[in-house]
């Protein structure tokens, strides 16, 4: 499919109809998302593919029994982790070895990242070297939380996201993001740690006659767009 075509298409469907989606179109579209851009290529997202029919069932009611979970045929919940930066990046040093990545690289990956991904304890003081050396010269003012953090992960995972809606709605199928859910429940269903955030919830299946609320509304792009 044209991609503005997919783009046109992907819609979130409330209800789905009952017809199985195969395995390969979660698999096509799982495979496009770990193609998402992502900070540092440190990779620091998990998708879920719920198939037990408790866990599933668990979900639907987690995810406060809305439809776009209630009638769908597979679930995915998309999960940023950031201490997966303690396997990435070490990859990373030892894969990236072509003359065009710049020299820096070891000095990032085996050095910076650990210091901003890990050292949570070091929040402050973080903070305190970028604003200061803020006051001279332009400086990235963040990570310097473990919420900073999430936050660059969870950019991440939302963009995985879109590819995953995306190739969805490429193979002629629909899919509906929901954040409409019990983040503690649907951590405990799949026994995630402290770390691990819940970025969405995505359902797929072929949309119901009555799934869609009507045209895609949006509202002017003067709106939105700043042209300074
Ligand atoms: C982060 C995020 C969370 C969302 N959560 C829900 C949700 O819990 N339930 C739902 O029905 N739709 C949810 N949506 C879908 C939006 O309501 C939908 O994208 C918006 O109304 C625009 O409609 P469209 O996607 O068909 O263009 C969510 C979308 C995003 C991006």
């Amino acid at each position: 499919m044209d991609f503005f075509e997919t783009v046109k298409r992907r819609r979130s469907v409330r209800r789905y109809t009952q017809e199985p989606v195969p395995s390969t179109v979660i698999e096509t579209a799982l495979d496009a998302a770990l193609l998402a851009p992502n900070s540092s290529n440190l990779q620091t997202w998990e998708f879920y593919w719920v198939q037990s029919p408790d866990k599933k069932a668990a979900l639907v009611k987690s995810c406060l029994n809305q439809g776009a979970a209630r009638t769908a045929q597979e679930l995915i919940v998309v999960v940023s982790n950031p201490n997966l930066y303690k396997k990435t990046a070490p990859e990373l040093l030892k894969r990236l070895n072509s003359p065009n990545a710049p020299k820096e690289i070891g000095f990032y990956y085996g050095k910076l990242v650990p210091v901003l991904y890990g050292w949570t304890i070091l929040a402050p003081v973080k903070w305190l070297i970028f604003n200061l050396v803020g006051l001279f010269r332009p400086i990235m003012r963040r990570p310097w939380s473990s919420r900073d953090i999430d936050e660059v992960c969870i950019k991440s995972a939302a963009l995985a996201s879109e590819n995953f809606m995306l190739a969805v709605a490429a193979q002629g199928y629909d899919s509906c993001p929901m954040e409409g859910f019990d983040e503690c429940r649907v951590k405990r269903i799949l026994r995630l740690g402290y770390r691990h955030r819940v970025v969405m919830v995505i359902s797929v299946g072929r949309r119901d006659p009555k799934g869609i609320w009507g045209e895609q509304l949006r509202f002017s792009k003067d709106w939105f767009v700043k042209r300074i």
